[in-house]
């Protein structure tokens, strides 16, 4: 696990608490032993009255209400973008910081959008309750890697071809998958899709979440806009295409990078080995990369076949994998609630 800073115990909620990045936290505050004291957890109509153990507590689901923010430090908000735009300004208005998953306010100019490895001084000060935005999970693995390349040798342009898993799409998604595959590894009926446009189980899917007018997808869009806000170069040339892959957790991204400047493979290796958050997993001899099922679980973002391109000297290839659910979501929000609360 990776280290915690000290913290005065905290009242934190979890919207969204029975989904797949919800179920994430509370287990990431678990692992860290974060020093709670009350956790509420949220979720629909479905689901009040489950119950879930937690630091030798039972607490019990809850549907939302006015008031329930009321004495929260922290709400950690992953229950889509509609109930994070009505609800997010309220649990601030009741005096909680919101870290929000959604998509509602993350290119919001009055927003933080924060991976605090890459731009933590965007997290405001602790008397300042207000709502930070966690990025799209393969924005974030992205960033990760790319701000040390920025730093030491400035970015031209960078093309992301992401290979993302099924539970990017929640514990539906999973499902779609499991049953799909099984159905059809058993000779019976597949069933029709429903989270995804096409069968998911045996195929790759160029297209996650709606077209937009451009041709990209809102989640190439969102890699595309996110990076440049994170980066802070609004002008950075990128290109994104986005793939949902048969894989069951951990994204995966092939990716391009033209830096400004020419540098050799031990200089790009040396300046990623003492970047933050990150792994680097390369030794071709052994076939030695970043896989799936290795990172999921992990907090960091692994990154392996890094090579020179072959023309361009100066545009470099690599395969960066990271456990969208963890890094790319629970984990990256409760980093920023340990920086925030940290800060005088
Ligand atoms: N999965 C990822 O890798 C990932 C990564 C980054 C960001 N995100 C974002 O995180 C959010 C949640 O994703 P997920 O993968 O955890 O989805 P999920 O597995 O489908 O879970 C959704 C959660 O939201 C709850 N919910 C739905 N409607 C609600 C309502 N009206 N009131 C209260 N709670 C409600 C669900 O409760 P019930 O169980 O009662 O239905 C469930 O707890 C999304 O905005 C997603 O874009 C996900």
């Amino acid at each position: 696990m990776g280290t915690r800073p000290n913290l005065s115990p905290l009242s934190i909620a979890v919207v969204g608490a029975t989904g797949m990045v919800g179920r994430e936290f509370i287990d990431i505050l678990q692992q860290r032993n974060c020093p709670t004291k009350e956790l509420k957890l949220f979720a629909t109509k479905e689901s009040a009255g489950q119950t879930i153990e937690y630091q030798q507590r039972t607490i019990t689901v809850q549907e939302m209400g006015t008031g329930c923010f009321s004495g929260c430090d922290v709400a950690f908000f992953s229950a889509g973008s509609n109930i994070s735009e009505e609800w997010a300004p309220k649990a601030v208005t009741e005096g909680a910081f919101v870290i929000d998953n959604s998509s509602a306010f993350r290119m919001k100019s009055n927003v933080p959008l924060v991976v605090p490895e890459v731009n933590g001084h965007r997290i405001p000060k602790k008397t300042n309750v207000q709502i930070i935005a966690n990025p799209n999970c393969s924005t974030i693995q992205l960033v990760v890697v790319l701000k040390p390349l920025k730093d030491a040798f400035g970015i031209n342009n960078v093309t992301v071809s992401t290979y993302q898993s099924v539970s990017g799409a929640g514990k539906l998604g999973v499902e779609e998958l499991s049953n799909q595959t099984l159905a059809n590894l058993n000779d019976k009926d597949e069933p029709l899709p429903r989270v995804f446009p096409h069968p998911i189980a045996f195929n790759n899917i160029p297209q996650i979440d709606v077209f937009e007018d451009s041709g990209f997808t809102f989640e190439e869009k969102k890699i595309m806009l996110e990076t440049q806000k994170i980066l802070e170069i609004p002008d950075l040339d990128i290109s994104a295409t986005a793939v949902r892959t048969p894989t069951l957790n951990s994204h995966s991204e092939a990716v391009w990078v033209e830096l400004k400047k020419d540098v050799t493979r031990d200089e790009l290796i040396r300046c990623l080995e003492n970047a933050s958050g990150l792994v680097i997993l390369d030794n071709i001899k052994n076939s030695l990369y970043p896989l799936n099922r290795q990172a999921s679980g992990k907090d960091e973002v692994f990154v392996g076949r890094i090579r020179k391109d072959f023309k361009n000297p100066r545009r470099w290839v690599m395969w960066i994998v990271s456990d969208n659910v963890r890094k790319g979501a629970a984990l990256n929000g409760i980093q920023i609630a340990e920086k925030l609360f940290s800060l005088s």
